[in-house]
């Protein structure tokens, strides 16, 4: 199946991601995961998305599509896949459309997270991200092992459970830099959910971790 996890900055795309790939079996297709590669590696794409990543902004319709084009390409893509934080912008999604008819196939499914703006920039700011792997945890609500009870985090305590590597914060998730992301989703990316109306799944994500995990096996259950 072809599913797109949707929601704004901080609503969980990343956080469940793993469950639902864990379940078809299908790779996790996350732009921003790839954009922050090509910005460590220092590439050409990686300098221009870095200044536009920094502030918030989107990075050019044209860069993200050649990067899902590539990867969509790839082998373990021929039983489906699950895209976190693309399509952004109607553009996008038409050119997705097109790639996926020239295969005979089209989107599956849209799982829309919903999350209240003012409940986003705690999760932003207290997010701590494994870069390698992607995985992301919380200062209050997805501790790391390695972060003692009642301890402040610091570089030195925030560690990912699975590899025992230092976690970092993103350059991108300042308070000014989410404002800026959050315009972008709302003028941008909203719109896509009339774009894919008949295939949008919504789930609650302003629960706890432990009450949305069943409404997304609920929404996946017809694709496994
Ligand atoms: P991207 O990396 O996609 O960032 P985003 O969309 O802003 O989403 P986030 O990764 O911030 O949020 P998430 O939903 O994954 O939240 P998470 O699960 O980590 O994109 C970054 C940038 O790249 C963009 O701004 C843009 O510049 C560029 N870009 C990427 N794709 C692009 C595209 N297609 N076109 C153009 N530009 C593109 O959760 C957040 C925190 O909350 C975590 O700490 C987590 O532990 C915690 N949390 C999660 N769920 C809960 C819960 N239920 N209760 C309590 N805490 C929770
Ligand atoms: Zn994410």
């Amino acid at each position: 199946a072809i599913i797109i996890l949707f929601g704004p900055p901080g609503a969980g795309k990343g956080t469940h991601a793993p469950a639902i790939v864990g379940a078809l079996g299908t790779p996790q297709l996350s732009t921003g995961d790839m954009l922050r590669a090509a910005v460590a590696e220092g590439s050409e794409i990686g300098k221009k998305a870095d200044a536009v990543m920094k502030t918030g902004g989107l990075v050019s319709d044209e860069i993200v599509v050649g990067i899902i084009r590539e990867r969509i390409a790839r082998e373990d893509c021929k039983m489906g896949f699950l895209l976190d934080g693309f399509p952004r912008t109607i553009a996008q999604a038409k050119q997705l459309d097109a790639m996926l008819a020239e295969g005979d196939e089209a989107v599956s499914l849209v799982i829309a997270l919903r999350v209240p703006d003012e409940i986003l920039e705690a999760r932003i700011t207290g997010r701590w991200c494994h870069a390698a792997s992607g995985r992301s945890y919380h200062v209050e609500t997805k501790r790391p092992k390695s972060l003692p009870e009642g301890a402040a985090p610091t570089a030195d305590n925030m560690l990912d459970d699975e590899t025992g590597e230092p976690l970092m914060q993103r350059k991108d998730d300042t308070k000014e830099a989410l404002a800026s992301r959050l315009r972008s989703y709302n003028e941008m990316t909203m719109p896509l959910l009339d774009h894919y109306a008949s295939k949008v799944s919504s789930v609650d994500a302003n629960k706890p971790m432990d009450q949305i995990t069943p409404q997304i096996y609920a929404a996946i259950a017809p694709f496994l």
